[in-house]
Protein backbone atom coordinates (compact mmCIF):
# COMPACT_ATOMS: atom_id res chain seq x y z
CA UNK A 1 0.00 0.00 0.00
CA UNK A 2 1.95 3.66 -1.12
CA UNK A 3 -0.41 6.77 -0.25
CA UNK A 4 0.39 8.12 -3.60
CA UNK A 5 -1.19 4.94 -5.33
CA UNK A 6 -4.89 7.74 -4.98
CA UNK A 7 -6.87 4.47 -4.75
CA UNK A 8 -7.03 4.13 -1.07
CA UNK A 9 -10.52 4.39 0.13
CA UNK A 10 -11.04 4.27 4.21
CA UNK A 11 -14.78 3.24 5.66
CA UNK A 12 -15.10 4.29 9.31
CA UNK A 13 -17.15 1.47 10.70
CA UNK A 14 -17.95 -2.09 9.95
CA UNK A 15 -20.99 -2.13 7.14
CA UNK A 16 -23.44 -4.42 6.44
CA UNK A 17 -24.18 -6.06 3.43
CA UNK A 18 -22.13 -6.18 0.08
CA UNK A 19 -20.66 -2.34 0.29
CA UNK A 20 -17.30 -3.83 1.46
CA UNK A 21 -16.95 -6.65 -1.19
CA UNK A 22 -17.06 -4.34 -3.79
CA UNK A 23 -15.14 -1.42 -2.38
CA UNK A 24 -12.62 -3.93 -1.88
CA UNK A 25 -12.97 -5.12 -5.26
CA UNK A 26 -12.79 -1.12 -6.86
CA UNK A 27 -9.97 0.08 -3.99
CA UNK A 28 -6.94 0.01 -1.70
CA UNK A 29 -9.43 -0.52 1.17
CA UNK A 30 -8.82 -0.06 4.77
CA UNK A 31 -12.18 -0.74 6.63
CA UNK A 32 -12.09 0.09 10.49
CA UNK A 33 -13.75 -2.97 10.86
CA UNK A 34 -15.35 -2.49 14.35
CA UNK A 35 -18.64 -1.38 15.96
CA UNK A 36 -17.55 1.28 17.95
CA UNK A 37 -15.93 4.48 15.94
CA UNK A 38 -12.52 5.84 15.73
CA UNK A 39 -11.46 8.62 17.96
CA UNK A 40 -10.72 11.71 16.59
CA UNK A 41 -7.04 11.32 16.39
CA UNK A 42 -7.04 8.19 15.17
CA UNK A 43 -9.73 8.86 12.63
CA UNK A 44 -7.32 11.49 11.67
CA UNK A 45 -4.06 9.10 11.37
CA UNK A 46 -6.36 7.06 9.17
CA UNK A 47 -7.35 9.54 7.01
CA UNK A 48 -3.87 10.42 6.24
CA UNK A 49 -2.52 9.79 2.45
CA UNK A 50 -6.60 8.29 1.48
CA UNK A 51 -8.16 9.54 -1.92
CA UNK A 52 -11.79 8.92 -0.23
CA UNK A 53 -13.41 8.44 2.90
CA UNK A 54 -16.65 6.63 3.71
CA UNK A 55 -17.97 8.13 6.79
CA UNK A 56 -20.50 7.65 9.74
CA UNK A 57 -22.90 10.45 11.49
CA UNK A 58 -20.87 10.24 14.41
CA UNK A 59 -17.82 11.17 12.57
CA UNK A 60 -16.64 14.70 12.93
CA UNK A 61 -15.15 15.89 9.05
CA UNK A 62 -13.49 19.19 10.30
CA UNK A 63 -10.57 21.35 9.01
CA UNK A 64 -8.60 19.04 11.30
CA UNK A 65 -9.97 15.76 9.25
CA UNK A 66 -9.52 17.55 5.83
CA UNK A 67 -6.25 18.82 6.83
CA UNK A 68 -5.30 15.25 8.02
CA UNK A 69 -6.19 13.92 4.48
CA UNK A 70 -4.09 16.92 2.71
CA UNK A 71 -3.79 16.83 -0.80
CA UNK A 72 -4.82 13.16 -1.75
CA UNK A 73 -8.07 13.43 -0.30
CA UNK A 74 -11.05 13.57 -2.89
CA UNK A 75 -14.09 12.33 -1.65
CA UNK A 76 -15.67 11.78 1.36
CA UNK A 77 -18.69 10.11 0.79
CA UNK A 78 -21.32 10.13 4.34
CA UNK A 79 -23.53 7.31 4.99
CA UNK A 80 -26.39 9.25 6.45
CA UNK A 81 -28.75 11.69 4.57
CA UNK A 82 -27.85 14.17 7.34
CA UNK A 83 -24.57 15.54 7.37
CA UNK A 84 -24.57 18.31 10.01
CA UNK A 85 -21.16 16.15 10.96
CA UNK A 86 -19.16 17.77 7.87
CA UNK A 87 -18.03 21.21 7.33
CA UNK A 88 -19.13 21.27 3.77
CA UNK A 89 -17.58 24.98 3.03
CA UNK A 90 -14.07 23.96 4.55
CA UNK A 91 -14.35 20.64 2.38
CA UNK A 92 -15.42 22.95 -0.90
CA UNK A 93 -12.46 25.00 0.12
CA UNK A 94 -10.31 21.87 0.72
CA UNK A 95 -11.45 20.84 -2.95
CA UNK A 96 -13.01 17.27 -1.31
CA UNK A 97 -16.26 16.30 -2.83
CA UNK A 98 -18.80 16.09 0.15
CA UNK A 99 -22.06 13.09 -0.29
CA UNK A 100 -24.52 12.03 1.48
CA UNK A 101 -27.49 8.70 0.97
CA UNK A 102 -30.85 10.75 -0.03
CA UNK A 103 -34.12 9.61 -1.01
CA UNK A 104 -33.03 5.84 -0.27
CA UNK A 105 -34.21 5.68 3.22
CA UNK A 106 -37.37 8.56 3.16
CA UNK A 107 -39.79 5.63 3.37
CA UNK A 108 -38.08 3.90 5.67
CA UNK A 109 -37.38 6.52 8.22
CA UNK A 110 -40.99 7.70 7.62
CA UNK A 111 -42.99 4.04 8.28
CA UNK A 112 -40.17 4.36 11.75
CA UNK A 113 -41.88 7.53 12.23
CA UNK A 114 -45.47 6.37 12.23
CA UNK A 115 -44.12 3.67 13.96
CA UNK A 116 -42.69 5.17 16.72
CA UNK A 117 -45.82 7.16 16.84
CA UNK A 118 -48.15 4.51 17.04
CA UNK A 119 -46.03 2.67 20.27
CA UNK A 120 -46.70 6.01 21.93
CA UNK A 121 -50.13 7.03 21.44
CA UNK A 122 -51.48 4.21 21.75
CA UNK A 123 -48.61 2.94 24.41
CA UNK A 124 -47.24 -0.10 23.14
CA UNK A 125 -43.64 0.31 24.25
CA UNK A 126 -45.47 1.22 27.75
CA UNK A 127 -47.67 -1.75 27.88
CA UNK A 128 -44.90 -3.88 26.77
CA UNK A 129 -43.07 -3.11 29.71
CA UNK A 130 -46.20 -3.31 32.01
CA UNK A 131 -45.97 -7.35 31.17
CA UNK A 132 -42.09 -7.91 31.42
CA UNK A 133 -42.44 -6.74 34.85
CA UNK A 134 -45.37 -9.07 35.73
CA UNK A 135 -47.60 -6.17 36.44
CA UNK A 136 -51.24 -7.37 37.72
CA UNK A 137 -53.29 -6.54 35.12
CA UNK A 138 -57.01 -7.20 33.68
CA UNK A 139 -58.84 -5.88 30.60
CA UNK A 140 -61.47 -3.43 31.73
CA UNK A 141 -62.46 -0.07 29.76
CA UNK A 142 -60.44 2.17 31.61
CA UNK A 143 -57.34 0.27 31.25
CA UNK A 144 -54.35 1.90 29.55
CA UNK A 145 -56.61 4.18 27.53
CA UNK A 146 -54.54 5.54 24.40
CA UNK A 147 -54.78 8.49 21.71
CA UNK A 148 -55.49 7.40 18.33
CA UNK A 149 -54.44 9.38 15.41
CA UNK A 150 -57.19 9.13 12.85
CA UNK A 151 -58.92 12.72 12.74
CA UNK A 152 -55.96 14.40 14.14
CA UNK A 153 -53.56 17.14 13.00
CA UNK A 154 -50.07 15.90 12.28
CA UNK A 155 -47.90 19.25 11.82
CA UNK A 156 -44.33 18.34 9.91
CA UNK A 157 -41.43 20.93 10.97
CA UNK A 158 -39.30 20.48 7.31
CA UNK A 159 -41.50 19.00 4.28
CA UNK A 160 -38.47 17.84 2.69
CA UNK A 161 -37.77 14.10 1.30
CA UNK A 162 -38.81 12.74 4.67
CA UNK A 163 -41.51 14.69 5.84
CA UNK A 164 -43.14 14.21 2.58
CA UNK A 165 -43.49 10.07 3.15
CA UNK A 166 -44.51 10.68 6.67
CA UNK A 167 -47.34 13.03 5.75
CA UNK A 168 -48.03 10.65 2.88
CA UNK A 169 -48.11 7.74 5.54
CA UNK A 170 -49.90 9.95 8.10
CA UNK A 171 -53.16 10.87 5.33
CA UNK A 172 -53.85 6.79 5.08
CA UNK A 173 -54.35 7.23 8.58
CA UNK A 174 -56.60 9.71 8.77
CA UNK A 175 -54.72 12.74 9.82
CA UNK A 176 -54.83 15.91 8.92
CA UNK A 177 -51.38 17.40 7.86
CA UNK A 178 -50.02 20.64 7.95
CA UNK A 179 -46.02 21.80 7.77
CA UNK A 180 -43.74 24.89 8.66
CA UNK A 181 -40.78 24.68 6.34
CA UNK A 182 -38.63 26.83 7.42
CA UNK A 183 -36.59 27.75 3.45
CA UNK A 184 -40.37 28.40 2.83
CA UNK A 185 -43.46 27.39 1.16
CA UNK A 186 -43.08 23.80 -0.73
CA UNK A 187 -44.49 23.71 -4.21
CA UNK A 188 -47.13 21.30 -5.56
CA UNK A 189 -48.02 19.62 -2.09
CA UNK A 190 -51.61 19.30 -0.94
CA UNK A 191 -50.70 19.99 2.85
CA UNK A 192 -51.18 23.88 4.29
CA UNK A 193 -48.44 25.52 5.18
CA UNK A 194 -48.24 27.15 8.48
CA UNK A 195 -46.00 29.54 10.27
CA UNK A 196 -43.94 26.92 13.46
CA UNK A 197 -46.15 29.05 15.83
CA UNK A 198 -49.18 28.05 13.93
CA UNK A 199 -48.16 24.33 14.23
CA UNK A 200 -47.15 24.70 17.49
CA UNK A 201 -50.46 25.57 18.83
CA UNK A 202 -52.55 23.19 16.11
CA UNK A 203 -51.04 19.99 15.76
CA UNK A 204 -51.45 16.98 17.83
CA UNK A 205 -48.54 15.72 16.44
CA UNK A 206 -45.46 17.72 15.88
CA UNK A 207 -42.89 15.26 13.89
CA UNK A 208 -39.55 16.85 12.73
CA UNK A 209 -37.95 16.01 9.60
CA UNK A 210 -35.48 19.30 9.28
CA UNK A 211 -31.75 19.26 9.04
CA UNK A 212 -29.78 19.57 11.81
CA UNK A 213 -28.10 23.88 10.85
CA UNK A 214 -26.99 27.04 13.43
CA UNK A 215 -31.30 27.65 12.71
CA UNK A 216 -32.89 24.78 13.62
CA UNK A 217 -30.11 23.80 17.19
CA UNK A 218 -32.92 23.89 19.61
CA UNK A 219 -35.46 24.68 17.29
CA UNK A 220 -37.43 23.19 19.76
CA UNK A 221 -37.23 24.55 23.32
CA UNK A 222 -39.24 25.89 26.73
CA UNK A 223 -40.85 27.96 24.52
CA UNK A 224 -42.17 25.87 21.57
CA UNK A 225 -42.99 22.86 24.15
CA UNK A 226 -45.10 25.58 26.15
CA UNK A 227 -46.64 26.80 22.94
CA UNK A 228 -47.92 23.25 21.94
CA UNK A 229 -51.70 21.64 22.68
CA UNK A 230 -51.53 19.99 26.48
CA UNK A 231 -52.63 16.99 24.93
CA UNK A 232 -49.97 17.51 22.22
CA UNK A 233 -46.66 14.90 21.51
CA UNK A 234 -43.76 15.45 19.60
CA UNK A 235 -41.61 12.87 18.10
CA UNK A 236 -37.90 13.47 16.58
CA UNK A 237 -36.42 11.51 13.96
CA UNK A 238 -33.88 13.95 12.65
CA UNK A 239 -31.75 14.79 15.18
CA UNK A 240 -31.34 15.41 18.98
CA UNK A 241 -29.92 18.75 18.96
CA UNK A 242 -32.99 19.96 17.15
CA UNK A 243 -34.79 19.70 20.30
CA UNK A 244 -33.55 21.27 23.54
CA UNK A 245 -33.52 17.95 25.43
CA UNK A 246 -33.19 18.75 29.41
CA UNK A 247 -36.62 21.32 28.64
CA UNK A 248 -38.23 18.32 26.91
CA UNK A 249 -37.49 16.45 29.86
CA UNK A 250 -39.42 19.11 31.79
CA UNK A 251 -42.15 19.40 30.21
CA UNK A 252 -43.08 16.02 29.42
CA UNK A 253 -42.68 15.72 33.63
CA UNK A 254 -44.43 18.33 34.23
CA UNK A 255 -47.20 17.12 31.68
CA UNK A 256 -46.94 21.00 29.33
CA UNK A 257 -47.23 17.99 26.57
CA UNK A 258 -48.32 14.52 26.44
CA UNK A 259 -45.50 12.50 25.44
CA UNK A 260 -42.66 12.63 23.46
CA UNK A 261 -40.87 9.49 20.75
CA UNK A 262 -37.57 10.30 20.34
CA UNK A 263 -35.04 8.12 18.33
CA UNK A 264 -32.56 10.75 18.08
CA UNK A 265 -30.26 12.34 20.83
CA UNK A 266 -28.30 15.25 21.49
CA UNK A 267 -25.13 13.51 22.49
CA UNK A 268 -25.37 10.20 21.48
CA UNK A 269 -24.95 7.56 22.61
CA UNK A 270 -26.21 9.28 26.02
CA UNK A 271 -29.86 9.64 26.56
CA UNK A 272 -31.08 12.56 28.92
CA UNK A 273 -31.38 10.30 32.35
CA UNK A 274 -34.91 12.09 32.87
CA UNK A 275 -36.00 10.55 29.98
CA UNK A 276 -35.77 6.92 30.96
CA UNK A 277 -37.57 7.52 34.55
CA UNK A 278 -40.74 9.11 32.40
CA UNK A 279 -43.69 6.68 30.92
CA UNK A 280 -44.87 9.45 28.86
CA UNK A 281 -42.08 8.70 26.02
CA UNK A 282 -40.58 6.27 23.97
CA UNK A 283 -37.67 5.92 23.06
CA UNK A 284 -35.02 3.86 20.12
CA UNK A 285 -31.62 4.16 19.44
CA UNK A 286 -31.45 6.14 16.08
CA UNK A 287 -33.47 3.33 14.47
CA UNK A 288 -34.40 5.35 11.43
CA UNK A 289 -33.49 3.91 8.39
CA UNK A 290 -32.15 0.45 9.82
CA UNK A 291 -33.16 -2.31 7.63
CA UNK A 292 -30.95 -4.39 5.28
CA UNK A 293 -32.12 -3.23 2.04
CA UNK A 294 -31.91 0.20 2.72
CA UNK A 295 -28.13 0.00 4.34
CA UNK A 296 -27.77 -2.02 1.11
CA UNK A 297 -28.62 1.54 -1.14
CA UNK A 298 -26.89 3.49 1.26
CA UNK A 299 -23.76 1.75 0.81
CA UNK A 300 -24.50 1.12 -2.91
CA UNK A 301 -24.69 5.49 -3.00
CA UNK A 302 -21.45 5.88 -1.27
CA UNK A 303 -19.53 2.62 -3.40
CA UNK A 304 -21.24 4.98 -6.27
CA UNK A 305 -19.98 8.66 -4.85
CA UNK A 306 -16.53 7.49 -4.53
CA UNK A 307 -16.39 5.42 -7.72
CA UNK A 308 -17.53 8.76 -9.72
CA UNK A 309 -15.16 11.13 -7.98
CA UNK A 310 -11.79 8.47 -8.01
CA UNK A 311 -12.50 6.33 -11.02
CA UNK A 312 -14.34 8.24 -13.62
CA UNK A 313 -13.49 11.43 -12.54
CA UNK A 314 -17.00 12.76 -12.32
CA UNK A 315 -19.32 14.90 -10.19
CA UNK A 316 -22.01 12.16 -8.21
CA UNK A 317 -25.26 13.39 -8.66
CA UNK A 318 -25.30 13.12 -4.50
CA UNK A 319 -22.77 15.93 -3.99
CA UNK A 320 -23.56 18.20 -1.53
CA UNK A 321 -20.76 20.76 -2.95
CA UNK A 322 -20.08 20.09 -6.91
CA UNK A 323 -18.32 23.47 -6.91
CA UNK A 324 -15.38 21.36 -4.84
CA UNK A 325 -15.10 18.77 -8.00
CA UNK A 326 -11.52 19.36 -9.59
CA UNK A 327 -10.84 22.49 -7.28
CA UNK A 328 -8.16 19.78 -5.15
C1 LIG B 1 -29.25 9.04 9.84
O1 LIG B 1 -29.45 9.58 10.88
C2 LIG B 1 -29.09 9.72 8.60
O2 LIG B 1 -28.94 10.96 8.59
O3 LIG B 1 -29.08 9.03 7.56
C1 LIG C 1 -61.66 -5.51 23.49
O1 LIG C 1 -60.78 -6.35 23.60
C2 LIG C 1 -62.87 -5.69 22.72
O2 LIG C 1 -63.09 -6.80 22.23
O3 LIG C 1 -63.58 -4.69 22.59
Amino acid sequence: MTADTGNRVVVTRRIPGSTIARLDAAFDLDVHDSEDPLEHQALLERVRGSAGVLTMVSDRVDGSFLDAGGDTLRVVSNYAVGFDNIDVPSATEHGVVVTNTPDVLSQATAEFTLGLLLSLVRRVAEGDRVLRRATPWKWSPTWMIGQGLFGGTLGIVGLGRIGREVARLAVAFGMDVIYANLSGEVRDVPYRSVTLDELLATADVVSLHCPLTDDTHHLIGAAELAAMKPGAVLVNTSRGAVVDEPALAHALRDRVIAGAALDVFEREPEVQPELLELENVVLTPHLGSGTDAIREAMGELCLGALSAVLVEGRCPANALNPEAMGRG
